[in-house]
């Protein structure tokens, strides 16, 4: 045993000597780097009982004096817990009269804390019982008032706008049979626009041909001419139905803007003109309107128009002159009348008035966004 013992010992002590200067070097930077005099120390603590009296004094009610005790008696971060860090850096000869200094001083400020607490619990039960009665004088809490969705602002625009230039507005039903979405718009059984892939069909029929929810809104074309003799001004502005997968630009719902005008000796020019009119009233400033060459089966020639803004040419919609084929099917002489007609996209020139860049937006129902227009 006590050979074992020595051995131990010895061995201890003949450590190489390099690592043995190493930690001896170490500890002292330690030591060095938390030295606290005792001087220090105590000026800490005669200036945290200072501050912690003096933020004291501004507390009035019991969440101030919350925030006083975390700030200074606060068990993780409180400046008192800061000093108590600070207690291993003094000397070992100096650290039970800091220790005392420490706890005399935690004494005092618990007692300041408690005392106001008191203080505040009995002031705190007197108001309560004035908090019970009625104040009259105080002003009433405002109802919010809601107001209307962007796209219905939209839309009652370009029907003021339209109004202006002489278009009465007409409304036609979503629910729509194949002859005016489709037959009577000169897209035949075997057109690709009418694939039940693109089209929600229903489950109800008319006869033998299902009922969809209408792709387009120059269904309601159909419907006037077939009701009115010419000359007329029509817009009808609604909800169409396409399945499209949602993203920034599509929505598998969405608006159109549809305007018909039938009047003798109608041309190009005045279609142009109109829309020329509808763009720079609707977007403001002078909107300038181009025409490129494209198909619909419904009107001939047809063209997509785009407007310029803010430098850029930006696709709004389609239009062209009724094909004859269209007015002989509403029973009108295509001899006698010619006409225009063109469609746009809600969502597309309510985005671009608003700086709106993802149409989704408008359907989510997210008030921080409406509330905005
Ligand atoms: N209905 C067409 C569409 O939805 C647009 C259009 C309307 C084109 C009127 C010509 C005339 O794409």
């Amino acid at each position: 045993m006590d050979c074992r013992s020595r051995l131990r010992s010895r061995s201890a002590v003949t450590l190489p000597t390099g690592r043995n200067e190493a930690a001896a070097a170490a500890a002292q930077a330690t030591s060095a780097a938390q030295a606290v005099t005792i001087e220090s120390f105590l000026a800490e603590l005669a200036a945290f009982q200072t501050a912690a009296s003096e933020s004291l004094g501004g507390v009035s009610d019991g969440s101030g004096l919350e925030q006083a005790r975390i700030e200074f008696l606060g068990a993780r971060s409180g400046r008192l817990k800061a000093i108590q860090k600070l207690l291993s850096g003094l000397a070992s000869a100096d650290r039970p009269a800091g220790g005392r200094h420490f706890n005399e001083a935690k004494g005092a400020v618990t007692a300041l804390f408690a005392a106001l607490q008191d203080k505040l619990a009995v002031v705190g039960a007197g108001s309560a019982a004035v908090a019970d009665a009625i104040d009259v004088t105080l002003p009433g809490e405002l109802v919010r008032l809601g107001h209307v969705h962007p796209i219905t602002q939209t839309i009652r625009r370009v029907q003021e706008i339209m109004a202006r230039l002489g278009f009465e507005s007409v409304d036609g039903p979503e629910v729509e049979d194949q002859w005016h979405n489709f037959e009577a718009l000169a897209i035949p059984a075997e057109h690709p626009a009418r694939d039940p892939l693109d089209n929600f069909y229903l489950a109800v029929a008319r006869g033998t041909d299902p009922l969809l929810l209408r792709s387009q809104t120059s269904t309601v074309q159909i419907r006037v001419m077939e009701n009115r003799r010419p000359p007329l001004r029509i817009v009808s502005l609604g909800r169409v139905y396409r399945p499209d997968t949602a993203d920034a630009t599509h929505y598998p719902m969405f608006h159109q803007v549809e305007g018909l005008l039938i009047e003798p000796g109608t041309t190009m020019a005045h279609l142009k003109s109109v829309l020329r009119q509808l763009a720079s009233s609707f977007l403001g400033g002078d909107v300038h309107v181009r025409f490129r060459p494209s198909f619909f089966p419904f009107t001939e020639p047809s063209v997509e128009f785009d407007m310029e803004w803010g430098g850029r040419w930006i696709e709004m919609g389609g239009a062209g002159m009724v094909d004859p084929a269209v007015l002989a099917a509403v029973g009108y002489d295509p001899d006698e009348v010619s006409g225009f007609a063109f469609g746009l996209g809600v969502e597309r020139i309510a985005a671009r008035r608003y700086g709106v860049a993802d149409i989704r937006d408008f359907y989510r129902n997210d008030v921080r966004f409406l509330r905005q227009f």
